[in-house]
């Protein structure tokens, strides 16, 4: 399938967090400056959490995986990518990307006890109606020694304003694609690990200040035809994890 370059397509108002936005947004997902640009970014500050493969042949199941944005950062690294999603549209891209797709839910996930040498869950757990079942699935996929690597949006009042009443009224963010009511506290989120066997370590993160208000205004100026193509914003640490954090850890052996 080739990459698709279209506007957005959204026809119809759904639910916040309603799958079907995904397939509203199909031809954004590979669009570099589209709705989903934000993911591309983060895909590629994942990405560099994960260590260059350990054996041949080893397998990074990427949860919710959506058009297998973190495939082109994972190039050279030697994993197999099995990427699990419920939305078959961005499958079939991820698929395009290299990505062996599975159809299916997060918390249900098709593939055997210990069998991923990488677990990622990138911008998806807030997502979930119950994430502590996700995060479940996550570490059973794990094998012993295996490395869990995940961003989400904290549970905090900062963060609903931040990513929902900001964010969304910028072209970082799809409009309705969070329900605020499903972000991750992070507390929880480092409990929920350790006791499934995984000792999570988290970072606050956020794009660098710079870079975004550079895109901004391409993409301001852009939606009236004059937009050079420039660098991405990259994501950076921040101190504070209250908004968008990553979290990386490995599981006991
Ligand atoms: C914000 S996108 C993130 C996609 C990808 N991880 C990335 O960072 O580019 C969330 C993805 O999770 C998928 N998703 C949401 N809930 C899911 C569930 N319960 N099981 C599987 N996939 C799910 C959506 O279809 C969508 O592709």
């Amino acid at each position: 399938m080739r990459d698709v370059a279209a506007a957005p397509t959204r026809s119809r108002v759904l639910p916040r967090n309603d799958p079907r936005q995904y397939d509203d947004l199909a031809g954004e997902w590979w669009r570099p400056d589209g709705a989903f640009a934000m993911l591309h970014w983060l895909a590629e500050a994942r990405a560099a959490l994960v260590p260059p493969a350990e054996r041949p042949g080893a397998l990074l199941v990427d949860l919710g995986c959506g058009a297998g944005l973190l495939a082109p950062h994972l190039a050279g690294k030697g994993y197999r990518h099995v990427g699990v999603d419920l939305t078959r549209s961005a499958l079939a891209q991820a698929a395009a990307h290299g990505v062996t797709p599975v159809n299916g839910d997060v918390t249900a996930v098709p593939l055997a006890d210990g069998c991923a040498d990488v677990v990622a869950a990138g911008e998806v757990l807030e997502h979930v109606p119950d994430w502590r079942r996700a995060l479940a699935e996550a570490c059973r996929l794990l094998r012993p020694g295996g490395l869990l690597v995940l961003d989400t949006l904290n549970d905090t009042v900062l963060s609903r304003v931040v990513a929902v009443h900001v964010g969304e009224r910028l072209p970082t963010v799809p409009r309705g694609i969070h329900d605020p009511r499903l972000f991750v506290d992070a507390r929880a989120l480092v409990a929920e690990a350790a006791r499934h066997g995984v000792a999570l370590r988290l970072r606050g993160v956020r794009p660098e200040v710079r870079g975004l208000l550079g895109w901004l205004f391409r993409r301001v100026r852009g939606a009236s035809g004059a937009a050079p193509a420039g660098r991405a914003p990259r994501i950076v640490p921040t101190r504070s994890t209250a908004v968008l954090y990553q979290g990386w850890g490995v599981r006991k052996g």
